[in-house]
């Protein structure tokens, strides 16, 4: 097929690597992964979410990309240039919508993170070694408002100059300080005492803490992770042209987002050892892990900077991800609406600030509101990654195997390098991609409605 033009496109292969490995790269890596893999077994999760992620994950985003890039469109445009069949636009739909979901609760939990980074810089550590550090901020709806939409405001501010002054420029920058950061933060804390305990629990897989929690965790972690079925890649790869070798960019943007998953349980686990001496109760904080057991962790060591590097070094993350989410959602509204981009980036700003504000007041003035007995952040959360991503990438898959064809995918990532994966993507997306969604779906769905527990 012939490569449409688009006036939006990142500048050469650099700028798409590093902006697509920023939007990998955020709370996913630092926040989730960490308190799951601390939960679900240390070295076996890793390994099994290694695996995972060279297989499943891998097709995943060769798929994503090479349909962007056949296309030059965002996910709506990219399904229903194949067919104008109702079924096959909504499958570019819920693609399309998922990001325009995510990005006002992730920018919630970015404002948590703006929360943490002040308290460390006006001197607070003390303070946040207590629990009821992060209630009060909770049941504070102002304070947890305006960190928000400030928060909210950087991200906008990226989308607004556009992809390659924005996005692109705010990833070359901010990815390598992020990697320089994790590193001294992992350097402090696997040289405190007792810290080489977590280090082995974390690196070393003993199968004796497998279950099948581990392998369903792992699954939804990978695709949270490397954010596929969020519209972001298929946009992204709509952004690149032929110069780009889809398959050693994808193996990068995968080594990358791994290592620093890697690096985060470094910095976190062996840190949580050496404060409670592997005590299960720490390592099964779940998703307070990060903001409620990490600052008594930091307060305890004494060090008042780590905590400012790591709460910065979270931030840059996750606003490189917030802002991947929000242009993806744009160009949709660019593409399906025919706007000019400040007016999409006008429209997301909209939802951004009313739905982020829902999710802000579920803890406190709309603590009552409990859609399936979650709060509103939460439920987000599970709408989105549970119950719509799997049916966004199933309805990737069928696309692939029943409009498109796989011989025709192949075309398309071979035109630009030889395609020296090829068996691996086949009998995935053949065999196994249908089946593990559908683990992924049935699993969360029997989770939320309490039968059994992730
Ligand atoms: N992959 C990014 C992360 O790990 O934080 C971005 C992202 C993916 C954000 C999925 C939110 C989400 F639900």
């Amino acid at each position: 097929m012939k490569q449409p033009t688009t006036k939006r496109g990142f500048s050469g292969k650099l700028g798409y690597v590093l902006a697509t490995a920023g939007s990998a790269v955020g709370l996913g890596n630092i926040w989730r992964f960490p308190y799951l893999a601390a939960k679900y077994g240390g070295g076996a999760f890793l390994l099994v979410y290694i695996i995972l992620a060279l297989t499943f994950g891998y097709a995943m985003i060769m798929s994503e990309t090479a349909l962007g890039r056949m296309t030059g469109k965002s996910p709506v445009g990219a399904f229903s240039r194949f067919s104008r069949r109702g079924l096959v636009r909504a499958g570019g739909w819920i693609n399309a919508v998922i990001p325009i979901l995510i990005v006002p609760y992730y920018s919630v939990i970015g404002g948590w993170v703006l929360h943490y980074l002040l308290g460390y810089l006006r001197g607070q550590s003390a303070a946040m070694a207590d629990d009821a550090f992060f209630t009060a901020f909770l049941a504070s709806p102002l304070m947890m408002e305006l960190c928000f939409l400030a928060f909210a405001l950087m991200t906008m501010l990226v989308i607004f100059s556009g992809v390659q002054h924005g996005i692109e420029r705010v990833s070359k920058i901010m990815m390598p300080v992020l990697v320089v950061l994790s590193l001294i933060v992992v350097g402090y804390s696997v040289t405190r005492p007792g810290a080489l305990a977590g280090v082995r629990y974390f690196l070393i897989p003993d199968f004796r803490s497998f279950s099948l929690m581990t392998f369903v965790s792992a699954l939804g972690q990978m695709f949270y992770s490397l954010s596929i079925a969020m519209g972001i890649l298929i946009t992204f790869g709509s952004y690149t042209g032929r110069d780009v070798n889809i398959e050693s960019t994808t193996a990068q943007v995968e080594i990358f987002d791994t290592l620093i998953a890697i690096l985060a349980g470094l910095m976190i686990i062996p840190a949580v050892f050496a404060f409670s001496g592997g005590d299960a109760a720490a390592l099964n904080k779940g998703p307070a892990l990060m903001f409620v057991t990490l600052p008594k962790v930091f307060s305890s060591m004494g060090g008042a900077w780590i905590g400012i590097l790591f709460f910065l070094l979270v931030l840059l993350a996750a606003l490189t991800s917030s802002v991947s989410l929000a242009e993806s959602a744009c160009a949709t509204f660019e593409d399906e609406l025919g706007w000019s981009r400040p007016r999409s980036a006008a429209l997301m700003s909209v939802i951004l600030v009313g739905l982020g504000s829902l999710s802000c007041l579920g803890f406190n003035l709309l603590s009552g509101v409990t859609p399936m007995g979650m709060d509103i952040l939460s439920f987000f959360d599970f709408l989105t990654n549970s119950v719509m991503m799997p049916v966004a990438a199933a309805a990737i898959c069928l696309l692939i195997l029943f409009v498109i064809g796989l011989d025709r995918m192949e075309t398309e990532i071979s035109s630009s390098s030889p395609f020296r994966r090829r068996r691996v993507y086949r009998i995935v997306i053949r065999y196994f991609a249908l089946v593990l969604l559908a683990v992924i779906l049935i699993s969360s769905l029997a989770d939320a409605f309490g039968l059994i527990h992730i």
